[in-house]
């Protein structure tokens, strides 16, 4: 089936099957594989995006679920050549080490400072807690947010 959708502000078609989910057609139909695939169960939040601003593990949204909708991927973030706030604080806290987790730890942050700008570190865990990192122990991450928080 076709579907037509908007993924950072750009109209998009793609040709998918019934069962395929949004992160899938996202990486191999659209070619924006910065939303990654770890666990495809919900679990991991590696592959988060915003669906009509509304932070979703796309591996769990039928791609046919977006269409018509607004979808907005960590590759929507940076602009003007540069880096999102989000992105330069997770680099200069030194919270990304493989990377892996990063793009849905960055769309998490992001959806939480737009909801709430100035969060609580409870408020900051409990946005974080649905995104698993093998790498950093969290901390870093943590300090990332606090940092880009209090901009
Ligand atoms: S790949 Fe979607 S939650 Fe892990
Ligand atoms: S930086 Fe490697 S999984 Fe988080």
């Amino acid at each position: 089936m076709k579907i037509e959708l908007t993924v950072n502000g750009e109209r998009r078609e793609a040709d998918v099957w019934g069962g395929e989910s949004l992160l899938f057609a996202l990486r191999e139909q659209l070619g924006l594989s910065g939303s990654k695939n770890a666990c495809e169960q919900g679990e991991c939040g590696s592959c988060s995006v915003l669906l009509d601003g509304k932070l979703v593990c796309s591996c769990l949204v039928l791609a046919a679920q977006a269409d018509g909708h607004h979808v907005r991927t960590v590759e929507g973030l940076a602009a003007d050549g540069g880096l999102h706030p989000v992105q330069e604080a997770f680099v200069e806290a030194g919270a990304v080490q493989c990377g892996f987790c990063t793009p849905g730890l960055i769309m998490a942050t992001v959806d939480l400072l737009d909801r709430v700008p100035s969060p609580t570190d409870d408020e900051i865990r409990e946005a974080l807690s649905g995104n698993l990192c093998r790498c950093t122990g969290y901390q870093k991450i943590f300090d990332a947010v606090k940092a880009v928080a209090g901009r």
